[in-house]
């Protein structure tokens, strides 16, 4: 894979698409799409929604004034709804050049939309402000889900069918169901597997690396024995040293293959053979690259 580096001038890129619903300070309501929802625990079982806010909107001094919203979950028939909501300020005056249904929360006392299949309804914990952003943490103290969508649990829930809106500065829909959490784990082990042969080939190489180096020591050690043994013979009417000191290089040369393992199998540490396949040992059948 290569990847572009590019400005950070946009956070992250799959946003879920809500439409915040509040309360007016004079009873009416305002609705305002928000993509920058997403979830946290406060204790064990205790979930919250964190809305980040930017700039000024009227949801969000709503928001701050009030302490309560719905957050109304945008599937793909809502698109046109979206739109003009988010093309709309509220301090403009009531959004209502087209229709749309709007009922009240269950459990707190705000606007909800009728079209939306998944509904939270909310009141504001805590705020943090943060540059131009205000972030709130909120309770969630109802939902209302489409009893078309079926399921026990919140996780059991059929994407496909909720049809939700993803956003990442332009409208996508979600593709297919992919699987059950733990659908994809026999494939990591194929992946480990994988992973452990490749280690197990970097240490092999190793290994071999290190025998042809013993290997390369001795067969210098020979080769110059070789060499001062035959000068010394071509000189042995005048002196004795050179062949003295060729045949001690041989001894050496042969002791260093024993004591480093130089023809020795690095994995059972007997001898191995040259063959015209190759190199491999003749007791546990390693194959030796050498
Ligand atoms: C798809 C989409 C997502 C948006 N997400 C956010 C958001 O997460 N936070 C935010 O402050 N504004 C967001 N906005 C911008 C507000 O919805 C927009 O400014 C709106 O006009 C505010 O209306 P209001 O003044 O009635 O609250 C989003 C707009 C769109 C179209």
């Amino acid at each position: 894979m290569i990847r572009n580096n590019v400005e950070p001038i946009y956070p992250v890129c799959v946003q879920p698409a809500f439409i915040i619903g509040t309360n007016n300070k004079d009873k009416t309501y305002n609705f305002a799409p928000a993509s920058w929802v997403s979830g946290t625990e406060k204790e064990e079982g205790k979930y919250m929604l964190v809305i980040s806010m930017t700039g000024t909107s009227r949801t969000k001094e709503n928001m701050m004034r009030d302490g309560r919203l719905s957050v109304n979950l945008v599937s793909r028939d809502m698109l046109t709804l979206m739109d003009y909501l988010g093309s709309k300020h509220g301090e403009d005056g009531p959004k209502d050049d087209i229709y749309y249904g709007v009922g009240r929360g269950k459990n707190i006392d705000v606007p909800t939309l009728d079209a939306s299949p998944w509904v939270y309804e909310c009141e504001v914990d805590k705020t943090v402000n943060n540059g131009v952003s205000t972030t709130f943490f909120c309770d969630i103290r109802n939902i209302q889900k489409d009893i078309n969508l079926g399921g026990e649990d919140q996780f059991d829930v059929d994407l496909t069918v909720l049809d939700p809106v993803i956003y990442s500065g332009r409208y996508h829909s979600l593709g297919e169901m992919l699987g059950e959490v733990g659908d994809f784990l026999p494939d990591a082990d194929i992946i480990r597997d994988a992973k452990k042969e490749k280690q197990n080939h970097e240490e092999e190489a190793q290994v071999i690396a290190e025998l042809q180096r013993k290997r390369e020591i001795m067969y210098i050690l020979y080769v110059w024995g070789i060499i001062i043994l035959l000068s010394g013979m071509a000189l042995a009417e005048s002196t004795m040293i050179p062949t003295i000191l060729g045949v001690v290089m041989l001894v050496v040369a042969w002791v260093y293959s024993f004591i480093s393992g130089a023809n020795e199998c690095p994995y059972c540490g007997t001898r191995f053979e040259k063959s015209g396949h190759g190199t491999f040992c003749k007791s546990c059948g390693k194959r030796l690259e050498l």
